[in-house]
């Protein structure tokens, strides 16, 4: 049995966020893209991160932008390609799989990779099959359509 707990709301989801952002900021692949590249304002984009998060979670927060506009913009600038998301990938669920376990810990990285593919093929104009409607698993079609349902 894990001794690890579930994420159970917002502070959770801030430790996360805190931690993973830690890890990329420290990344050879990803820390540069942001420090470098689009010089952010950390003291911005951790608590933009904490409502996306609890957004995607929780169906709670404030969470208002867009994710796939800002990430296009990077293309020009930086590769954003497969072995960058790969990256952030596999430190997003390794950062939750360090600290959390359960079903919301399933749930966020499911979304997260799902969004991360959707990204890079979005941004880089490659079609994913996995994304075509057709090709849905059973439990993606649940929560994408769970997604539209949401006000
Ligand atoms: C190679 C992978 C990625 C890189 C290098 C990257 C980099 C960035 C950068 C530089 C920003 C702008 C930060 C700033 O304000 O300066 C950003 C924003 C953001 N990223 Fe990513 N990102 C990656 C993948 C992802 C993925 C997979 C997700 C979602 C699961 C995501 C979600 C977001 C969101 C929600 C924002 C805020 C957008 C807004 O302003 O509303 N990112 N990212």
């Amino acid at each position: 049995m894990s001794e690890l707990t579930d994420i159970k709301g917002r502070p959770e989801i801030e430790q996360l966020v805190n931690r993973f952002y830690e890890s990329v900021g420290e990344d050879d692949l990803l820390g540069f893209i942001f420090n470098d590249v689009a010089k952010t304002n950390w003291e911005t984009h951790l608590p933009k991160m904490y409502s996306f998060w609890e957004k995607v979670l929780f169906r709670t927060g404030d969470y208002k932008g867009n994710p796939l506009g800002v990430h296009a913009k990077l293309t020009p600038l930086t590769t954003m390609g497969r072995e960058q998301f790969d990256r952030w990938i596999k430190l997003f669920n390794a950062t939750v799989d360090t600290h959390y376990a359960g079903e919301n810990a399933d749930h966020i990285k499911n979304c997260a990779t799902d969004m991360a593919n959707v990204i890079h093929g979005k941004i880089n104009h490659i079609p994913d099959p996995r994304f075509d409607a057709a090709n849905l698993t059973v439990e993606q079609r649940a929560r994408y359509a769970e997604y539209r349902n949401t006000p």
